[in-house]
């Protein structure tokens, strides 16, 4: 992988040396471009020593023959040839120039013409960072899909405490590498998914509903996107907040779910319904909230529509994936499952102990079309969620590839 190391003037620039270093040991080729600014902390040479490759100083430099200095349309090759960039430290100057769109040095013009990813690690006084100006521009700059790794809280060398120190350069360093390795392998598909619990009204304001929080759904979406899909995420009522770049379409009940999935259908190439979707509701609730005058209640409540068995039938050739939810037998049920509902793959997960519904973990079996169930142990959402993916796409192959 070969990275751009763009370098601001601030006090943190000669942590850009250890970045420098921990980006090469993971097995990076680095190219410096250091602003004016950032030369007055460190020399250029110690870059140049460090990656092997000139320093890229200034804009306009003459070829005088300097091995640190650059000729005038450098900055075109130089995001050209780079896949990454990656900008540490931040200043407030640079942000403000990238958030604007200002090319008036190297770096600044290297990034406009830049079309690859982007990450920024800024680091300033802590009134500068939390300036409602800086943070405006932090806002557009994310908007753009460029990924911040945070300043650390800590004693700065102006001498407050606070946000803007420089995070640590390993940190920095395995943000750029794990953006090196993302896989885009989902380009071209279109994914719809279901995630979150639903709501069955009871009354105008009671309802019922599950302990689902959609953050493995989320996590699906999210991982989706990254890998280069188009992702349409139809979600029940939850509290946390849509990954960047994908279109949400917010329902309530199981029943407007199964609306909008279906609406959506035929432009999806994989479904993943890892919603988890009240199996029962009050079909026509009363217009008034229910009062506390009888001694016992008895609610009558009707089936909801099974949206999973409804887009098993309707699939043709789409990769449809469901979850099972379960406290026992977790094996056999997805298998069941899988089978009832003409699923290509069912996600199993045990739910009531402590991974399942609420956790930022989890630990699921995934019972395949092709007859393996396969264990994936304990791990973030998010991980679960890549090798979900991952299986996805194997499986694909086994099954279509045939045809
Ligand atoms: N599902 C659905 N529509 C429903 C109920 C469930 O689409 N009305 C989907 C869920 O999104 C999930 C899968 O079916 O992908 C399995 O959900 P689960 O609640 O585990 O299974 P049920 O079919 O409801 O079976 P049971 O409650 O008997 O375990």
């Amino acid at each position: 992988m070969n990275v751009l190391l763009g370098v601001g003037g601030g006090i943190a620039a000669y942590k850009a040396a250890e970045l420098a270093r921990a980006l090469m040991e993971g097995g990076a080729r680095v190219q410096v471009v250091m602003t004016a600014g950032a030369q007055e902390f460190v020399q250029p040479l110690t870059f140049a020593a460090l990656t092997g490759r000139k320093v890229i100083t200034d804009l306009f430099s003459s070829a005088s023959g300097d091995a640190t200095l650059s000729s005038a349309i450098e900055h075109i090759g130089a995001a050209q040839q780079n896949d990454v960039l990656v900008v540490a430290p931040a200043t407030a100057d640079l942000l403000a120039k990238f958030a604007n769109g200002l090319a008036d040095d190297f770096l600044t013009t290297t990034y406009l013409a830049f079309t690859g990813p982007v990450i920024l690690a800024p680091a300033m006084n802590t009134n500068m960072w939390l300036h409602q100006a800086t943070q405006e521009n932090m806002k557009r700059l994310r908007a753009r899909g460029h990924r911040v790794v945070e300043p650390d809280e800590g004693h700065l060398a102006c001498g407050m405490t606070g946000p803007g120190r420089l995070a640590s350069p390993d940190v920095i360093a395995s943000a750029v590498l794990a953006e090196g390795n993302r896989r885009y392998d989902l380009e071209g598909e279109t994914i719809l998914v279901t995630a979150g619990p639903t709501h069955e009204p009871l009354d105008p304001v009671r309802f019922l509903t599950n302990r689902s929080s959609g953050k493995m759904g989320y996590a699906i979406a999210e991982a989706a996107r990254e890998r280069g899909a188009r992702v349409i995420l139809v979600s029940g009522p939850v509290h946390i907040p849509a990954p960047r770049d994908v279109t949400l379409v917010p329902v309530r009940t199981a029943n407007e779910m199964r609306t909008a999935v279906l609406d959506r259908l035929a432009e999806a190439t994989i479904i993943v319904k890892s919603a988890a979707v009240a199996d029962f509701y009050v079909s026509s609730p009363p217009n008034q909230k229910i009062k506390k005058t009888a001694a016992r209640l008895s609610l009558e409540l009707d089936p909801t529509p099974d949206i999973l068995s409804e887009l098993g039938r309707k699939k043709e050739d789409r990769l449809l994936i469901g979850f099972a939810a379960e406290t026992e037998n977790l094996d056999r049920e997805a298998r069941r499952k899988l089978e009832a509902k003409n699923c290509d793959m069912i996600v199993g997960n045990l739910v009531g102990g402590d991974t399942g519904f609420d956790s930022d973990e989890n630990e699921v079996v995934l019972a395949l079309r092709t007859g393996e169930t396969l264990i994936v142990a304990r791990a973030s959402k998010r991980v679960i969620a890549d090798r979900i993916f991952d299986e996805a796409l194997r499986l694909r192959l086994a099954l279509y590839a045939r045809q």
